[in-house]
């Protein structure tokens, strides 16, 4: 019954024809003897004009009552028209309306987070909600696609599994059998193993960490893809790591111009995302922090920021003076919408202008030793305009595994963070190949060692240097969309505090 519908972004392809078309009632007006009513079908937006007389009486009064998000079929004839959204118009001539919808919840003004993440089923109807989705394809089928046309087999990592990958601080626990297991941290020990058979592999899936923090850059599931590559060393491993990334956002540009634009990412940028990176040792950015420079760089973005604050003032004090005016409805709502973005605008610079001090200082205090915190990973990031690598951090500070260097109070790991204060969005390591050296390592953090014999087999049996990263797809997205919290970036985040939908 449906098979004939066309999709609006093929409306191109039928101009002057008959179709029919599914959707969405994304907004209606009313107009006399005609109806404009913007219908969206999940692969673009078309306005359909309705006359009166052209159906009969009863739809056309029920048509021009229809809430938002009420479910319709039109049949008309397709008309080109630039100034049209889509650049096509719908002249209807038939209409069945399969679901009337009434006070649809989420409306054009301005919801918090909260009550938008309590109706997230609903929300992700929603134009940003969408644009960010169709990113998110984009940049999974670019995933695979650079795997898979640069010789990496695919090979699928468990999820429950019986020992801690990453950290065991932030493993969940999973109730098998009466045996200790958790839900997967990484793939990365066993994808090691299918390095040894295959060579090159890969492994994308969701990940899990118990981690309690509730900040921007964390959520408890989210989808990680984990390159292994036998016989290669850090240089080629980074290598690896900025052809992919830009492989990705070039994609992206190719794709998603339309959504990009619509999210108001930053293109120019995004341009630039090509290799070489920046590369930085652990040490040198630990030099950078602790430097005048960085106490300048502070002092400058912080100026910057009560400059930003003052624009603002300025404009909500502007706005305010005209809604106490005689204006008309229309412009009141239109302040009022803008004084919510406006009022939202200053708490976050707000935000910044009290956390810059504390990051200054925390940055000038910062020991060699520790891991980067959020906060200077995100001054490194801020100081660059293309993603940097950070390389061989402190031993102490990381996971088991990784491969010691020459210098054995270092790892030769890597973190790439993406530029314009985003921060991490890939962890990766050459991994300790020394049999002696890893069974240390297991000793040293207390990890079960009869758990870790599979493990250490890989370095009893043909130990070759190898290594390989993980990404985060979460972060990867919020990072060229510009969105603030990843949570927008997967369609049903789970958070410490968020399960239900
Ligand atoms: O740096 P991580 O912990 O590295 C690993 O898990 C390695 N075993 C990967 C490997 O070498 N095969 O995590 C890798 C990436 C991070 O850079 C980040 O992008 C993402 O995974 N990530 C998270 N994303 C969202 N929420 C969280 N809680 C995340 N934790 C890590
Ligand atoms: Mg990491």
């Amino acid at each position: 019954m449906f098979k004939d519908i066309v999709k609006i972004n093929n409306l191109k392809n039928f101009a002057e024809k008959e179709v029919t078309i599914g959707g969405w009632v994304y907004h209606s007006r009313p107009s006399g003897k005609l109806i404009f009513i913007v219908i969206r079908d999940g692969s673009g937006l078309c306005q359909c004009v309705i006359e009166k007389g052209k159906i009969s009486e009863e739809l056309f009064e029920k048509i021009k009552r229809l809430g938002a998000e009420s479910s319709v079929t039109f049949k008309g004839t397709v008309r080109k028209d630039e100034r049209s959204v889509g650049g096509y118009e719908l002249l209807v001539s038939g209409a069945e309306v399969l679901c009337e919808s009434v006070d649809y919840p989420i409306t054009p003004k301005q919801h918090g987070i909260d009550f938008l993440l309590k109706n997230r089923h609903l929300h992700l109807r929603s134009q940003r909600q969408w644009c960010i989705g169709k990113i998110r394809h984009t940049v999974i089928n670019a995933i695979r696609q650079f795997f898979n046309e640069n010789d990496f087999t695919l090979v699928d990592s468990p999820i429950l599994t019986g020992i801690v990958g990453e950290e065991a601080g932030s493993l969940f626990n999973v109730d098998y059998f009466e045996m200790p297991a958790f839900l997967s941290q990484t793939g990365q020990l066993h994808l090691e193993c299918a390095a040894m058979s295959y060579g090159r592999v890969y492994c994308f899936g969701p990940t899990f960490r118990a981690e309690k923090s509730k900040t921007r850059r964390h959520l408890t599931e989210f989808w990680m893809v984990e390159p292994e590559v036998a016989f290669v060393d850090l240089p080629g491993l980074l290598e690896i790591a900025e052809n992919f990334v830009s492989f990705i956002v070039k994609r992206v540009l190719e794709d998603n111009e339309a959504e990009l634009k619509t999210l108001g990412a930053d293109i120019e940028a995004l341009k630039k995302i090509v290799p070489p990176f920046y590369r930085l040792t652990y040490t040198q950015a630990h030099e950078i922090l602790t430097s005048q420079k960085t106490q300048d760089f502070m002092a400058a973005q912080l100026a910057d920021f009560k400059s930003q604050k003052q624009e603002i003032e300025n404009k909500i004090a502007a706005l305010e003076a005209e809604a106490k005016g005689q204006i008309k409805q229309w412009r009141q709502d239109k302040i009022a919408a803008e004084l919510i973005d406006l009022r939202s605008d200053l708490d976050e610079i707000e935000t910044k202008i009290e956390n810059n001090p504390k990051h200054a200082k925390l940055a000038s205090e910062f020991k060699w030793g520790e891991d980067l915190g959020g906060s200077d990973e995100t001054i490194i990031s801020l100081m660059h305009d293309k993603p940097i690598f950070v390389t061989h951090y402190p031993r102490e500070a990381k996971a088991f595994y990784m491969k010691q260097d020459e210098n054995p109070k270092v790892v030769q790991n890597f973190d790439m963070l993406a530029p314009a204060g985003f921060g991490e969005i890939i962890g990766g390591s050459m991994r300790e190949d020394s049999y002696e050296k890893l069974l240390a390592r297991i000793n040293e953090h207390g990890y079960k060692l009869e758990n870790y014999q599979w493990y250490l087999d890989l370095r009893r049996y043909g130990s070759v240097p190898h290594g390989g990263f993980g990404l985060g797809v979460e972060r990867t997205l919020a990072w060229i969309t510009g969105e603030k919290h990843i949570r927008q970036c997967i369609a049903f985040p789970r958070m410490m505090d968020k399960i239900l939908i």
